[in-house]
């Protein structure tokens, strides 16, 4: 049975490509009207074409989460146009600075994935949480990574800005339930997206491990797959659950 999300306003970062633009077909294709915030405008609004296509309710904002303006502007004017924010499903993120020894860590390449991840994290959750306190009510699901709970992530700065992602979503837990808000952060396994193939494909690169290779790409599960994850934990049925859900 499909998780009910009839009528339910939700904003989906990251929707131009890999598991937030899978998400955004299935929260759609359950019937929840979607606002899609990307930096990728031609894969945005080519999700959102498709969404509304599909006898959809879907409009695209050009969003760089790292930055308050855009963020506050553009979760605004979505809010305005749904009418309020049920869900927040936030996925956008990126990996660099993979297999880079750390005493060769470039300064740019740190400051550019924290600022994407992490504070990205807390600027899409600050400004929905705000529209959310109004109403007493939502639901914000941010995307960590076992890269930064469990460990064995490729970059340094990946893995740190993901632990950064898990610890806000467990101090937003702590405060957001008296507001009615219910928090999750998902750590996805490692899925079929052009963030994974290309760390994976980079790796090749460096170390011609075809063996490796292979068995890393043969391991990749699907966006569709995780994205009924987030689509059930966007729906009320998800009510009881608390804190981090891992997914194969
Ligand atoms: N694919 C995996 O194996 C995996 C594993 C664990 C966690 N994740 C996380 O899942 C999320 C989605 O990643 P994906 O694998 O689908 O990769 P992806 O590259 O397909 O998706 C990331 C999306 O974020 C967007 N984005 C990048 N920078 C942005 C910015 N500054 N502002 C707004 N949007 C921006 C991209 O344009 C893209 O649409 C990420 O947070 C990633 O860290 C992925």
């Amino acid at each position: 049975m499909p998780a009910d999300l009839k009528g339910k306003r939700i904003i989906v970062t990251g929707a131009a490509t890999g598991i937030g633009r899978a998400t955004a077909l299935r929260v759609s294709a359950y019937g929840a009207r979607v606002a899609a915030f990307d930096v990728n405008d031609a894969e945005g609004i080519n999700t959102v074409n498709d969404l509304n296509e599909a006898a959809g309710d879907a409009r695209y904002w050009h969003v760089d989460v790292a930055d308050e303006v855009q963020v506050n502007g553009a979760v605004s004017a979505a809010a305005g146009w749904l009418g309020g924010v049920d869900v927040l499903l936030h996925f956008a993120g990126v990996l660099k600075g993979a297999n880079v020894e750390l005493d060769e860590f470039p300064e740019a390449t740190w400051d550019s994935v924290v600022d994407i991840n992490m504070k990205g994290s807390f600027l899409i959750a600050k400004h929905v949480s705000g529209v959310m306190k109004k109403q007493k009510k939502g639901v914000i699901i941010l995307t960590a990574s076992g890269a930064g709970v469990i460990g064995g992530s490729s970059s340094y700065a990946y893995g740190s800005s993901k632990g950064g992602v898990h610890g806000l979503a467990l101090v937003m837990q702590g405060y957001l339930t008296k507001h009615g808000i219910r928090v999750n952060d998902v750590a996805p396994g490692a899925v079929d997206t052009p963030l994974k193939t290309g760390q994976i494909k980079q790796t090749y690169a460096l170390t011609g491990d075809k063996t490796a290779y292979d068995a890393a790409m043969a391991s990749l599960v699907t966006p569709d797959g995780v994205s009924k994850v987030y689509a059930w934990l966007a729906s009320d049925e998800a009510d009881y659950v608390r804190g981090t859900v891992f997914t194969r």
